[in-house]
């Protein structure tokens, strides 16, 4: 059978992002603090790794300033935002930093001082990075799972440009 039968194309960067939007992914905010300085940002590019030991990993551009405080932190932590969240994912996305400057500025938060931020509400995973590599544009942290927060909520989604909530 030809490929054109099965609707196959050369792959290229628009069809790579045309496809990656059909995957519906959970959304979580990665929050790392320490000598690199507080941040936040949203993640979609995140897996579990093994049980044994509990290991997840994350992908995030290493150009921005999130990648550079993990790196320098050598520890985050996962989020996974609730559906009643959308607002957090945007925020720490970065649409309002212009308009807010600490995109931490009125979310609860547990930890406040400390290496891990936990957000309130969400499931989260706090980890000490035990290796990193660098990927293209992104760089691969992998973390060890040291802590975890499990929330009652349904997980946020995100499919096709868009937050949803899943059906029962
Ligand atoms: C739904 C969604 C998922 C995202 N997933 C990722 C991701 O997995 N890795 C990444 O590096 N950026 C991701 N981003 C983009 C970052 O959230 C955004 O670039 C953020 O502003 C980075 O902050 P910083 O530049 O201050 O570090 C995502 C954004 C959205 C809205």
């Amino acid at each position: 059978m030809s490929e054109k039968a099965y609707g196959l194309a050369a792959a290229s960067r628009e069809l790579f992002i045309k496809g990656m939007r059909q995957v519906a992914s959970s959304v979580a905010v990665v929050t790392t603090n320490g000598s690199g300085g507080r941040h936040g940002a949203t993640v979609s590019a995140f897996t579990s790794v093994s049980a044994d030991p509990p290991q997840l990993l994350a992908c995030l551009r290493s150009d921005s300033r999130i990648a550079a405080a993990v790196n320098e932190n050598g520890s985050f932590c996962l989020n996974i935002l609730s559906h009643q969240h959308p607002h957090l994912a945007e925020r720490f996305s970065g649409q309002h930093d212009t308009a807010v400057g600490d995109r931490f500025e009125g979310i609860e938060i547990h930890g406040e001082a400390q290496e891990w931020v936990v957000l309130k509400q969400a499931t989260a995973f706090c980890c000490a990075v035990f290796d990193r590599h660098v990927h293209a544009t992104h760089t691969i942290f992998l973390g060890n799972v040291l802590k975890v927060q499990i929330s009652a909520e349904d997980p946020l989604t995100y499919l096709n440009g868009q937050y949803r909530r899943l059906a029962r």
